[in-house]
């Protein structure tokens, strides 16, 4: 059975959207993942088929009726049910990879103010964020998490992307990359690159990530140089 992905939405025709593409596309085709989208409308039951009122307490928007989203999700069947906000946890490559080894994902899309908070605690649903800043729906963070989720699993990524490169620079970003020409507009390419010197450049490689997570995201660094300081324990914590 292929990693499978529900995801529960008021949008359907926003999906596969790009995932129908390139790498997930093709995995898609392939069957080694698949990908169900359900309509939270159809779990509607009056004849307008509503599916969302106005918030209790007052104030601006609609909100999403837990016995119509409760309808909609139906039984557990083992796989994570997520929700997509911004007042969720960072999703985090760590997160990504526990996913992506699991049997699938279940994913629910809001819509409007958001969806009523008792049907989150009774299903006990995990509330997931994709960065701190406000979009329209869950669904762009729904594509965004199945990206992430999919090029992860066995034979969707060449060997171009194995587990290697991402152990060798864990925690860091990445390293500036360089193709032909050596020489363009008067810029040349760092030489080490060119010297076939395989453990120099690997050594440049380390240094320039290093150099950029410092420079970009102190939080990883800070957590980078503590993780390969624990085994040994002889240094002090960095610094803020
Ligand atoms: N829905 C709206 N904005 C979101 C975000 N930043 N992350 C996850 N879901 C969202």
């Amino acid at each position: 059975m292929s990693w499978h992905a529900t995801v529960l939405t008021l949008f359907p025709p926003m999906f596969p959207g790009p995932l129908g593409l390139s790498l997930a596309g093709h995995a898609l085709s392939a069957g080694l993942w698949r990908l169900e989208v359900q309509d939270i409308r159809d779990a509607a039951t009056d004849r307008h088929r509503t599916v969302d009122d106005t918030p209790f307490g007052g104030g601006a928007g609609m909100v999403m009726r837990p016995d119509v989203l409760d309808a909609a999700i139906g039984c557990d069947d083992g796989r994570p049910l997520l929700y997509l906000t911004p007042r969720g946890q960072p999703l985090t490559q760590d997160r990504v990879r526990a996913l992506a080894s699991g049997p699938g994902v279940r994913l629910i899309c809001g819509r409007y103010e958001g969806v009523d908070q008792r049907v989150l605690d009774v299903r006990g649903v995990e509330e997931v964020s994709v960065g701190d800043y406000v979009l329209s729906g869950g669904e762009l963070p729904a594509l965004v998490l199945l990206d992430a989720c999919v090029r992860l699993l066995p034979g969707v990524m060449g060997a171009e992307a194995s587990g290697e490169d991402e152990s060798f620079s864990a925690g860091l970003l990445e390293y500036p990359h360089y193709t032909r020409p050596a020489e363009w507009r008067g810029h040349v390419v760092p030489e080490v690159l060119l010297s076939g010197h395989h453990g120099a450049i690997a050594a440049w490689r380390r240094a320039q990530a290093e150099q950029i997570t410092r420079a970009r995201r102190p939080d990883l660094w800070r957590r980078h140089v503590n993780l390969i300081d624990l085994p040994g324990m002889d240094s002090a914590p960095a610094g803020p």
